[in-house]
């Protein structure tokens, strides 16, 4: 059955808005859990926009379910994860400029330093997944470098309506198939939100969906706990 991640960088969010120490990322994370999260979630990006050191430290020994690590590529990373030994570790491409993660990583054009990489943190116990676009040639890379896991970019999906929407869809189906055959455990993610996840959610062998965005957005309305067990519930009634 698929599973659901959230991510909680929003929270962060909202305190850095004030670099103040509420809302507490950490605190959000119980809730989440109490509503169904299978994994936490959250992106320690290089500039610290959201989440910053002390959140993933103390996540990691604070919650009960699982920790999704998301970072780019790079030997500062590299250092911070071998600390901490989330469960898995989700490498994203990562520009200073963009609101959020735009495109999936190239894993094609970074094949030797990937490679290299992706030894070094499973040396260290850690499971790896690259964020990329439904193409089969990254997937082909991702098996290559040594990837456990990928997560496919569902952002298109989202953005997209009617035939073109569905054409994604089988984009993303098809993928899914693709890295299965290879061995490639399947997550998915981004734009997901309670009217658009049920077709993703019901692909053969989905393991998990990260998401963000709207859970967070429709917390404020209905507070966290719930809004994650209604999309937990529009995911597992397949
Ligand atoms: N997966 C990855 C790799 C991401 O970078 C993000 C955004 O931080 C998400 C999933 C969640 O996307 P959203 O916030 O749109 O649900």
């Amino acid at each position: 059955m698929t599973t659901l991640g959230v991510n909680i960088d929003h929270i962060a969010n909202v305190r850095q808005a004030r670099k103040t120490v509420e809302p507490d990322p950490v605190q959000f994370a119980f809730l989440a859990e109490l509503g169904g999260a299978d994994s936490i979630t959250v992106h320690l990006r290089e500039d610290r926009r959201h989440i910053q050191d002390r959140d993933v430290f103390l996540l990691k020994e604070t919650i009960k379910t699982k920790l999704n690590l998301e970072m780019a590529a790079t030997e500062e990373m590299l250092e911070i994860s071998k600390k901490l030994r989330p469960d898995y570790v989700t490498i994203v491409p990562e520009k200073r400029e963009e609101v959020t993660t735009e495109g999936g990583l190239d894993v094609r054009n970074n094949m030797k330093y990937l490679k290299n990489f992706v030894e070094k943190l499973k040396e260290s116990n850690i499971e790896v997944s690259a964020f990329i676009d439904p193409l089969v040639r990254q997937i082909n890379y991702s098996k290559e470098i040594g990837f456990n896991f990928i997560e496919l970019h569902t952002g298109k999906y989202a953005e997209l309506t009617g035939y073109d929407q569905h054409k994604e869809l089988q984009r993303i189906i098809e993928s899914t198939h693709e890295a299965n055959g290879l061995g490639l455990v399947v997550n998915a993610g981004h734009g997901l939100n309670y009217n658009n996840v049920k077709k993703i959610a019901s692909i053969n062998n989905m393991n998990e969906l990260n998401i963000g965005h709207s859970i967070v957005a429709r917390a404020l309305a209905v507070g966290l706990e719930k809004s994650v067990r209604e999309m937990k519930s529009l995911i597992t009634s397949n």
